[in-house]
């Protein structure tokens, strides 16, 4: 009962604001963590559609690439136990990231470290590399994506 103490603490010395971050509904995570989502999609699909014009513009896939990879490293801290289906808020979260913890971690550094690669190769400035690197991106997203959320139907 380590957080209920901690939580018992926090209540005495902890400002009003901060004790709203500790106690965050369910329904804020689900919510921040589909809105980040909603930013690397975003980045993912402002990178593919540059990539289908006639001469795309490198500084526009850099963007989408900082974009992504600053919302990259927030994933992970997206999923704490006890923020999914079962809360009745609508998410596409499948239970199994709760019992595979493990893969779901690791289906995460995967698109983590693909983001990371992708924001380098767009510093190069050499749009091949950096449209390799996008989809390499692109393929950690559907591969969590199959496994982990629910499917699109
Ligand atoms: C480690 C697993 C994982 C990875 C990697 C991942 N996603 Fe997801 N994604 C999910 C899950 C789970 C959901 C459902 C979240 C929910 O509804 O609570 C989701 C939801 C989404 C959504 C819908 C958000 C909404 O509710 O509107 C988008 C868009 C999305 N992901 C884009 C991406 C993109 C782009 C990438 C790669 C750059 C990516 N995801 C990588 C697991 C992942």
């Amino acid at each position: 009962m380590k957080t209920v103490k901690l939580a018992a603490i926090a209540a005495l010395i902890l400002p009003a604001t901060a004790m709203v971050a500790i106690a965050a509904a369910p329904a804020d995570v689900i919510k921040a963590r589909q809105d980040n989502f909603k930013i690397m999609g975003k980045a993912m699909k402002g990178t593919m559609d540059e990539f289908k014009l006639p001469s795309p513009n490198p500084a526009v896939v850099k963007a989408n690439a900082n974009a992504l990879a600053a919302a990259a490293v927030k994933v992970k801290g997206g999923f704490p136990k006890g923020t999914g289906a079962e809360t009745g808020v609508k998410t596409d979260a499948l239970p199994v990231i709760w019992q595979k913890p493990a893969d779901f971690k690791a289906a995460d550094a995967k698109m983590a470290a693909a983001a990371k690669a992708f924001q380098a190769a767009a510093n190069t400035g050499d749009l091949a590399k950096m449209q390799a690197a996008a989809g390499a991106v692109g393929q950690t997203c559907k591969g969590c994506h199959d496994t982990f959320r629910k499917p699109r139907s």
